[in-house]
């Protein structure tokens, strides 16, 4: 059983797929692990680390040659994936409905993609979230984007020469991302509020001593939605957050929004006329810039002023915080290739439940139930 380690190739992409750890964990398992030189370079773990954890370190085609498994941050280009076996598995974030050319020629290649964003959020899979680990870098590295934006501090300060106020946040979107990015917030002194659609989110909020705003009297989503996640509002719904938000946003000195639907365009939270309404130098965060954007205005991959105001469209988030990120996405991926080891076979074997929700395809076809409309 060999499993293959890439060198990212996506722009700005800094992460790595494996780290010196897992290697290691992977080889204690029996399994082979190649890796390609310079693979984790960006994020700052050294070929040797990767040697020394009994990896062989070579070029991207002895790397490929004969691998079994292939991992990845980002999906690898197909067209570079024929010295793998038939049959290997590619096992990466594979954007399966904004990159389904790839995955039509993982198909054609008789590969089979394991899609680890589309891993279901049941207990036991939390360890193989990669959605989960990265969101929450994102959140806390969110908040910091926002500080090193803010001409201003975010603690109250009482000096000699006068006291400094306390920096407003407010967080949009409470998932994973949000959640850290209150609880960053208030740990560098922040006055902090929240708000989502989801109840439930209310006692987080709370929990970490930050104030909810939620709409009133119109219907949220009362507790959990479908797998935790939100569903688009209604036309009464979003009236209501943009009244209640318009007057709220107007206070505030940073504003990080977090708020995604999944297999939706992210929902507009805020508008070009609520960015004028905030004081100049103040800074907002859209952290969903790239599924289309929380904030009117924002430019994926930039930081643009409007109004005076700041806003903040950094792409791959999780990317700018690389080491970490990389070594909690390497672990999501042994989480799940361990789970699934059978001793017998000497490679991960897997169930139903997890194999249909994550394989997008298998013995030359297509087979992911989303993919083919069903
Ligand atoms: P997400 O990244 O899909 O969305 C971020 C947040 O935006 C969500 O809280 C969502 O409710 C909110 N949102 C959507 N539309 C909005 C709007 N119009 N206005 C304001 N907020 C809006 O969500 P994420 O971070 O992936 O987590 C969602 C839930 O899943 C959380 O409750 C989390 O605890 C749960 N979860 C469960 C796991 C498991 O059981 N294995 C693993 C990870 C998360």
């Amino acid at each position: 059983m060999k499993i293959a380690v890439l060198r990212e190739r996506a722009d700005g992409e800094r992460r790595v797929a494996a780290t010196p750890e897992t290697v290691r964990k992977f080889g204690a398992l029996g399994a082979e692990v190649a890796v390609e030189s310079g693979a984790g370079s960006a994020a700052s773990y050294d070929d040797a680390g990767y040697a020394e954890a009994g990896a062989r370190i070579g070029d991207r085609g002895a790397t490929l040659a004969g691998a079994d498994i292939v991992l990845g941050v980002q999906g690898p280009d197909p067209a570079e994936l024929g010295a793998v076996s038939p049959g290997a598995w590619i096992v990466a974030g594979l954007n399966p409905f904004g990159a389904r050319d790839r995955v039509d020629a993982y198909a054609a290649a008789g590969l089979e993609a394991l899609a680890m964003e589309l891993m279901p959020r049941i207990t036991r899979a939390q360890s193989m979230d990669i959605l989960s680990s990265q969101s929450n870098l994102s959140g806390y590295k969110a908040v910091l984007d926002a500080a090193a934006a803010y001409g201003r501090a975010f603690p109250m300060m009482m000096t000699a020469a006068g006291t400094v106020s306390a920096a407003r946040v407010f967080v949009m979107g409470v998932g994973v991302a949000g959640l850290q990015a209150i609880a960053t917030a208030r740990r560098l002194g922040a006055q902090v509020s929240a708000t989502d659609v989801r109840s439930a989110t209310k006692e987080q909020i709370l929990s970490l001593g930050a104030k909810p705003v939620f709409v009133e009297n119109v219907a949220g989503i009362e507790g959990e939605g479908a797998g935790g996640y939100a569903g688009e509002m209604s036309p009464a719904y979003q009236a209501a957050q943009a009244e209640l938000v318009s007057a709220h946003i107007a206070r505030q000195d940073i504003v990080i929004t977090t708020a995604l639907i999944p297999g939706r365009p992210a929902p507009r939270l805020i508008s070009d006329a609520q960015v004028a309404s905030m004081k100049p130098g103040s800074v907002i965060v859209d952290l969903a810039v790239e599924q289309g954007g929380n904030v009117e205005g924002a430019v994926p991959g930039e930081i643009v002023e409007r109004h005076g105001v700041r806003i903040v469209g950094h792409r791959n988030v999780p990317s700018r915080l690389a080491a970490d990120a990389s070594a909690l996405f390497a672990r999501n991926l042994y989480n799940f290739l361990s789970t699934f080891w059978d001793k017998e076979a000497g490679r991960p074997v897997l169930d139903a439940e997890i194999g249909d929700a994550i394989r997008l395809t298998r013995d030359g076809q297509v087979v992911h139930a989303r993919l083919l409309g069903a």
